[in-house]
């Protein structure tokens, strides 16, 4: 098979290297930059770890502090007036995957507009590709999950129809990222678990994808081993190092492989459920993926089997059906121990979920994700997996 491997320029990865984002700015040319965050953030003390060394180099320092969790195009046109206004050479996402997701799709619209082009979000919603010239964007992640500041994706809510849509494309592309893991000390319990779970959740799919391919697979059975050695370490002793720097290493590689592999079924049909009744994106990710693997599992056993023995829950002398099954096993185990409710138990309405179920189903399959499934589901299928999790 043939295959287009796409990633940042640079990729600054370690303790303190956000200090060295002036270099970062000067190897790429720029020097008039946005950052792009959210209001919490914002008034973080994190952020001066972003401030003061630009301000030491003698960058100014513009903020455009609007992004909200499940970013959507009322914030991403907003940040784009501000780009409009102003004069800036480049973005930095500052932030998680929302900031990040935000920074990448307003450089895209930006971009579009400067062209002569569509500047209207939902024109560029895969299949369409975002490949237009923009601004560079320089990620820096402050959680360990997305990898966000790797990918070829943003994830934009449409504000007029709710749709969560995938927007993919060489403009969504960081042109550099920075990540470094002592910007997620402190970080609680349930975003550390939601967002490490979305990060196992994009190692496994990447590694069972259709579109899967030697250099993904490497960097996603990393990914998996990482997780399953720190994530439980980086959510129950939150300042230790060591967990810490292996979830954002985890992300990172994990990031790598599912933008270079796609997604599968478990985010085809996690979308829908965080935009209709806006639940964290890897909490989503969690509530179906036991369920999903299960679904999928005889489809492509062998490499099932190679998760959980990149997961060290089964070894090389495990027959597939019984690695298989203790893969299975591992992930019910973890997200229990993760403390992950079933969407009845997180408070949504049964009435409501269940009347939205042909349409999650409808928008799962527009995604495009479940395509790279091992087994390609139906809508009857998809509306019967949701029944199934609800709990
Ligand atoms: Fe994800």
């Amino acid at each position: 098979m043939s295959v287009t491997i796409l990633g940042p320029q640079q990729l600054l990865i370690g303790a303190e290297t956000v200090s060295e984002l002036p270099l970062v700015l000067e190897r790429l040319g720029v020097s008039k930059p946005l950052i792009v965050t959210d209001p919490f953030m914002a008034t973080s003390p994190l952020l001066g770890r972003v401030t003061e060394p630009l301000e030491a180099a003698d960058i100014n320092v513009a903020i455009f502090k609007d992004t909200v969790p499940d970013p959507t195009t009322d914030v991403v046109y907003a940040g784009v007036e501000q780009m409009l206004a102003g004069d800036f050479d480049c973005l930095i996402g500052f932030g998680g995957g929302s900031p990040m997701d935000t920074a990448k799709a307003m450089t895209i619209i930006h971009g579009a507009k400067q062209g002569g082009q569509s500047g209207v979000m939902r024109d560029w919603k895969v299949p369409n590709s975002a490949d237009m010239p923009a601004l560079p964007v320089i990620c820096i992640p402050t959680t360990a999950g997305t990898g966000s500041e790797v990918t070829k994706f943003t994830v934009i809510t449409d504000t007029e129809t709710d749709e969560k849509m995938l927007i993919m494309g060489l403009a969504a592309v960081p042109t550099a990222a920075i990540v470094d893991y002592t910007l997620t000390f402190k970080k609680p319990f349930r975003l550390t678990a939601d967002t490490g779970v979305d990060t196992l959740t994009h190692a496994i799919e990447a590694y069972v994808s259709k579109k899967a391919s030697a250099y993904t697979d490497m960097l996603a059975r990393q990914a998996m081993r990482l997780v399953a050695d720190n994530l439980r370490l980086a959510c129950f002793e939150p300042d230790n190092p060591v967990g810490r720097e292996g979830m954002m290493l985890a992300a990172n590689l994990a990031g790598m492989a599912f933008s270079n592999a796609s997604v599968a079924l478990v985010h085809g049909m996690s979308r829908p459920i965080g935009a209709h009744f806006h639940v964290p994106h890897g909490l989503s990710n969690a509530m179906l993926l036991p369920a999903i693997t299960k679904f999928s599992l005889n489809a492509a056993l062998p490499r099932y089997a190679d998760c959980a023995r990149a997961m060290g829950i089964a070894t090389s002398d495990d027959a597939d059906e019984i690695a298989g099954a203790k893969l299975l096993e591992g992930l019910e185990a973890l997200n229990k121990d993760l403390e992950v409710p079933t969407p009845k138990a997180y408070g949504i309405e049964a009435d409501r979920y269940q009347s939205l179920m042909p349409t999650m189903a409808k928008q799962a399959l527009a995604s495009g994700s479940p395509n790279n499934n091992p087994r390609i589901p139906t809508a009857d299928e998809i509306v019967a997996l949701y029944e199934e999790v609800y709990g």
